[in-house]
Parts: structure tokens; C-alpha cells; sequence
């Protein structure tokens, strides 16, 4: 029974360092720097901050991203490929319904990020998992799964894929198979739905070249948000891709109706992103979850036995644990727990089967002291698995 209207998504339990939770850390959010934004909006923008917005997004926010993407990533969107979204899970359902047919072959990089096979399941498509690794997904994989399709007689529409710091794995897919998978894709006529989320959360380097930019065709629709390097309340992203598909977007009856995507949130986030706010704090940013990722790999380095593979992000929110034989990450959930220190388990993240013996830690939440002591419960939890 519902008693209360809850104001936010995450719930803690006290006394217990949760890093199931992938959110952003509120205390690194710009609150004064969005506080001074919203008043030179008002000041810049006058009343129309407060009308109805162009149908593919403000025109403000448009402009600034289209000019950062084509000086970051070498290529122009231009005026028709670029649209704003209300962020990635409103962009992918976006996608979903308005450039798939029901009954679509919707490929599924597995593990993959959770809600968006709870997205791709909210429409009437046949989900098919493609394994993924260290390095992303696997080709050989994706080319088996095309075979098998062929040999039925049938063709894959879509594919979903987290190929830049990936959730819940933290890989990056390599530039090789980037090539390949984009090859793939114009052969096999699909469209790739790139979810870019974490490309502004790199750590020491800079990301790979995202699929849209190297795409020479039409075969890639990408997503990126501010959800991770501003806040995930003003919902607020965009997506760039194929014009035409672009304007089947924007020129559908929700955008047309209501006038873009959250105008009121783009228009504040393109006066603070046009005063220069935006890359210094990102880099900011990146500098902290660099810190809190270095802290909790550093710990394991030293507390987990060698034969407990820990995959270190270089950008992004998680960590990857995979545990050896016969350990299992349902044994280990509550030991960590009654040890004051949680995560969610990599089954979770896996379309049908696998992820028994994974588990995905996110360190975006708490500060290097926090983690630390998170990291000596989590090692704690691991030895008393072990000795059972
Ligand atoms: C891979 C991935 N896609 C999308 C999202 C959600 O993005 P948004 O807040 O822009 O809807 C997340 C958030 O955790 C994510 O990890």
C-alpha cells in the first residue's frame, strides 16, 4: 500500500555502503553554477524559456552540442541530424516506437544495461542476446546469431549496445570491432542504437571514436545524455543519427504536440553549457570517479585473491567482478550485506541466462574514504564465502 509520495529515485539502507545504485553523485551535481544558469536563462531568453519549444529541441542547446560534437568527434551532425530527448531512456523508447515495426528482431548485447531491456521489452519485439566481453561485443558471436537468423529465414532490425564504458561491465568496445560491427550492420541492414551515456566520464583518456562518428552510411542512431555529467533530473539528452530518421522524431505527434523535449530544462542547460560551465565541470567529474574507481581497484588489488577477476573501467560508473568456481554471487549478496556493504548481482544483466557467479559494483555514489571501507566488506564477505 503507497502512503507517501517519495520525492527520488534511490533509497539507502542505513549503515550499508549500497553500490548497486549506478547514479550519479549529487554532491558533484553543479548546483550553484545550474542556480546561476536558470537566472541568465531568464535574462537571455525572456518568455521563450516559458513557450512551447521547437519540436526536434531549443534551439540554444541545439546549437552548442551541434558545434561540441563536430569539434569532438569530426563529424557535423548538422541541422537535421541532431534532435533533443528527454535522455537516453526516453530516446530509446523514442526509437522504439517510432522507427521500429512490431515483431522486430531487436539484438541485445549481453550483459547489457537492465532498463533498457526493460524499454525494449515495454515494445512488441523478439529480443535475441548477443554475448559481449572485455572487449565488448563479441563479433563472432553477432555473426553466428546472423546465421542462425538467415538460416530461418529471418532478419535482425535493430541492435541495442553500450559500446563506451559500459553498463554493467565498464568495457569499451575496441576499435577493431567497431570497424567490424559497423560493417556488419550496413551488410546485414540493421541500425545500431548507440547508448553513449558515459562518453563524457572518461577517466585519463580520451574515449573512443563513438559508432555515429565512424558510421559512412546511415546504419548507426546514437543517444547521449546529461544525465551522468549533469544531472539526471532535468532528463534531458539528445540523439544523433540519419535525418530522415531524426525527423521522424521530431516530427512525431508527442513532439509536436508539446513542443520538443523538457525546453524549460535546455534552455537553463544552454546558458550554463554557452557561459563555458560545461568542460570544466566534466572534467571535474572526471577527475573524481577516476579517484573513486582507482580507490576501489587499488583496495581489491590488495584484498581479493588473484583468482577473483576485477575488470577496471577507464571511464564510467562500474566496476566488473567475476568470481571463480564454484562461488556463486547469490551466496555472496548476503554475507556482503550482513557485512554492511551491497551490489547487484550480474544476472541481472543478462537477457535470459548468465552473470551467476558476476557482480556489478558502481562506484559513482560515495566518496575514495567510503569505497575503501566498502571494499575491506565486500573482501571480508568474499573470504567467508570462501571458507563455507
Ligand atoms: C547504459 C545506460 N543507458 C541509459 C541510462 C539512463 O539514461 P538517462 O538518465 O539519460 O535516461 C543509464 C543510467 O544508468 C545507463 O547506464
Amino acid at each position: 500500500m503507497i502512503n507517501s509520495f517519495p520525492t527520488v529515485q534511490l533509497v539507502l539502507q542505513p549503515g550499508v555502503f549500497d553500490l548497486g545504485w549506478g547514479h550519479p553523485d549529487p554532491k558533484l551535481m553543479p548546483m550553484e553554477g545550474m542556480r546561476q544558469a536558470a537566472s541568465a536563462a531568464s535574462e537571455q531568453f525572456g518568455a521563450d524559456m516559458f513557450a512551447y519549444g521547437n519540436a526536434a529541441g531549443a534551439g540554444p542547446l541545439l546549437a552548442w552540442l551541434r558545434e561540441r560534437i563536430t569539434q569532438n568527434e569530426g563529424r557535423d551532425p548538422g541541422f537535421g541530424g541532431i534532435a533533443i530527448t528527454g535522455g537516453n531512456s526516453l530516446g530509446l523508447d523514442q526509437i522504439c516506437t517510432l522507427l521500429a515495426k512490431p515483431g522486430s528482431i531487436v539484438l541485445v548485447e549481453s550483459p547489457t544495461y537492465h532498463y533498457a531491456v526493460k524499454i525494449l521489452r515495454n515494445h512488441p519485439f523478439e529480443l535475441v542476446p548477443v554475448a559481449a566481453d572485455h572487449n565488448g561485443l563479441q563479433i563472432e558471436a553477432l555473426e553466428a546469431v546472423l546465421a542462425d537468423l538467415k538460416r530461418q529465414g529471418r532478419q535482425a532490425q535493430m541492435l541495442y549496445c553500450v559500446p563506451t564504458y559500459h553498463n554493467p561491465t565498464g568495457a569499451c568496445l575496441s576499435l577493431e570491432r567497431r570497424n567490424a560491427l559497423i560493417e556488419i550492420a550496413q551488410r546485414n541492414s540493421f541500425l545500431i542504437i548507440e547508448d553513449d551515456v558515459y562518453r563524457d566520464l572518461s577517466y585519463n583518456n580520451t574515449p573512443p571514436p563513438s559508432l555515429w562518428s565512424m558510421d559512412r552510411g546511415s546504419n548507426v542512431i546514437r543517444l547521449g545524455s546529461f544525465a551522468k555529467s549533469l544531472a539526471p533530473g532535468l532528463r534531458l539528452g539528445w540523439v544523433t543519427g540519419d535525418p530522415d530518421r531524426i525527423w521522424r522524431i521530431a516530427d512525431s505527434g508527442v513532439l509536436d504536440s508539446g513542443g520538443g523535449s523538457n525546453h524549460y530544462a535546455a534552455m537553463i542547460v544552454a546558458a550554463f553549457c554557452r557561459a563555458g560551465r560545461f568542460e570544466p565541470h566534466v572534467a571535474s567529474l572526471r577527475a573524481a570517479y577516476a579517484k573513486r574507481s582507482h580507490t576501489l581497484s587499488a583496495a581489491f588489488q590488495t584484498l581479493l585473491p588473484d583468482d577473483i577477476e576485477v575488470i577496471t573501467p577507464q571511464g564510467g560508473f562500474f566496476t566488473w567482478i567475476n568470481l571463480p568456481a564454484p562461488m556463486a554471487t547469490a551466496d555472496l549478496l548476503p554475507l556482503a550485506e550482513a557485512h554492511g556493504v551491497s551490489f547487484i548481482p550480474g544476472k541481472k544483466f543478462f537477457l535470459h541466462q548468465g552473470g551467476e557467479r558476476s557482480v556489478r559494483l558502481a562506484h559513482s555514489l560515495y566518496p575514495p574514504e567510503d569505497l575503501a571501507v566498502a571494499a575491506e566488506r565486500f573482501a571480508t564477505a568474499v573470504q567467508q564465502l570462501r571458507k563455507q
